[in-house]
């Protein structure tokens, strides 16, 4: 059963952004899936996810922050690269048979509510400038 759904207050209103952020939502309602059915494949498989996620999605907002000359870009990069580094540890953790399913559901909606809902609006104004998002 679905844990969370995609709101409008979760929008950007850029299309590729939401729709890489709505992978997110996904990830959450997959890994709570896993939790309630104590399916430790699945929970892996959200771990190896959310860091190619992490990779792909954070390289693609950061080159279009760039091109827009979106002003607090080196802050929004640190910001990504923390979160990538926690992810990466949980993987260690979880690689050398710790339960880290709780922690990483937990991270995972921290970062919807910090990050997509918080730092993430900063950049729509300038980088809708150049995807032609209204
Ligand atoms: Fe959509 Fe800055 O991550």
């Amino acid at each position: 059963m679905a844990c969370m759904e995609w709101t409008q207050e979760l929008e950007t209103g850029i299309q590729a952004i939401d729709s890489q952020h709505r992978q997110i939502v996904n990830y959450i309602n997959e890994l709570d899936d896993a939790i309630q059915t104590g399916n430790t494949d699945g929970i892996k498989h959200v771990i190896e996810g959310v860091l190619n996620y992490t990779v792909t999605h954070f390289e693609f907002e950061e080159e279009l922050m760039q091109k827009a000359g979106f002003s607090a870009l080196k802050a929004h990069q640190q910001t990504h690269e923390f979160f990538m580094r926690k992810v990466a540890v949980l993987r260690g953790r979880s690689n050398a048979g710790e339960d880290v399913s709780s922690l990483l559901l937990s991270m995972l909606k921290g970062w919807l509510v910090n990050h997509i809902k918080g730092e993430d609006r900063d950049y729509i104004e300038s980088v809708k400038k150049i995807t032609g998002d209204s």
